[in-house]
């Protein structure tokens, strides 16, 4: 591939070392790219960026790239681009990585079976010498519920469906899954919900999805059910489910995700009896496969000017 005389810009708000990383990995895979951080960029070389490689970046440092063309972010969730950004016009592109999927796929599994084989339960009996025996179900009769079913939510649907358990999903627009029972609308989700004896969110964030899961919405899942939320902190009302979660409407919740993160020291969640903690771990980014990733989407706009498909930025996903 002949040299570029444009440059790609890398804007994050990440750690030195974290940002250190990804620079080597993207030149190493783009030996032919000059690949500047944006804080080493000259004014003129400003002028010369065309592509940003983002991860939760500077909007004024954006602002100064009046050549920018089209931005690729290095992380799936957009909610932050998409609130720091109003009226931003070059397209976005998220991540899509199968590897991200995958690994979602994986964490879907895992903890549906942590919820489902009872571990926090038996865990805390351990603590108490509570020899209890709790009923067993098998995977047939357990439904476990997908909202979103996108990159992340389709792959972890399919996973957890192969481990025979039910499952239902929810998204946006109608959609055909084989073996997953699909619903769309309020009427939809509402249908979902009834059905969710292991609720698991994958939607984005947005200003539809913003506290979806409410107090109302919340008290339709059957009594005992379980949340796992890999999504978004802010998508379930957290107050509402403590509250289902101290009432033992809700029996467990598994959080990955959190309004604040690092979630703060004094949370009371840290402590609550029947909420695991996870530090936003289920599904982290594979530098390697994101750089291929990301690789690919410059080669193809470089040789054929095709951007990959980007965001929405109105629908905020
Ligand atoms: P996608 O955009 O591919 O999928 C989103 C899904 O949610 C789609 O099925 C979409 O419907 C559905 N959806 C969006 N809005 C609504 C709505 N208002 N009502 C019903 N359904 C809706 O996203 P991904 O699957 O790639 O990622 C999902 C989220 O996972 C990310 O936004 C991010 O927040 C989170 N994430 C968390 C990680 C972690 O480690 N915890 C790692 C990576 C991502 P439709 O198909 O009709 O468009
Ligand atoms: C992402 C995430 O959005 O890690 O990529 O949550």
């Amino acid at each position: 591939m002949p040299e570029s005389s444009k440059i790609i810009a890398l804007v994050t708000r990440i750690a030195a070392a974290q940002e250190a990383q990804w620079l080597e990995r993207l030149r190493l895979a783009m030996p032919y790219e000059v690949i500047v951080p944006f804080r080493d960029l000259t004014s003129a070389q400003r002028r010369l960026v065309d592509i940003a490689i983002v991860a939760n970046p500077d909007p004024a440092e954006i602002a100064q790239l009046p050549a920018l063309v089209w931005v690729q972010s290095l992380w799936a969730g957009v909610e932050r681009l998409v609130a720091e950004l109003p009226g931003f016009r070059p397209p976005i592109v998220r991540l899509v990585d199968p590897e991200l999927a995958r690994t979602m796929g994986e964490a879907g599994l895992a903890w549906t079976y942590y919820l489902f084989r009872n571990m926090a339960d038996y865990a805390r009996q351990q603590r108490a010498r509570n020899w209890s025996q709790l009923p067993y179900r098998p995977p047939s009769a357990v439904t476990v519920g997908i909202l979103g079913l996108g990159a992340l939510g389709a792959d972890t649907a399919r996973r957890i469906l192969g481990a025979g358990f039910p499952v239902v999903g929810w998204s946006r627009s109608p959609k055909k899954i084989d073996g997953v029972r699909c619903y769309d609308g309020d009427a939809g989700l509402a249908e979902v919900l009834r059905q969710s004896d292991i609720l698991l969110v994958l939607l984005p964030l947005t200003e539809n999805t913003r506290k979806l899961l409410d107090a109302e919405r919340l008290a339709t899942l059957p009594e005992g059910a379980k949340i796992i939320n890999f999504a978004r902190g802010a998508i379930i009302d957290t107050g509402a489910l403590v509250a289902a979660l101290d009432a033992g409407a809700i029996a467990h919740a598994v959080l990955d995700v959190f309004e604040v993160e690092p979630l703060p020291k004094d949370d009371a969640l840290w402590d609550h009896p029947s909420v695991t903690v996870l530090p936003h771990i289920s599904a982290p980014t594979d530098a390697g496969t994101a750089a291929g990733i990301v690789t690919g989407n410059i080669a193809l706009y470089r040789s054929n000017g095709i951007i990959p498909p980007a965001i929405d930025q109105a629908r905020g996903y």
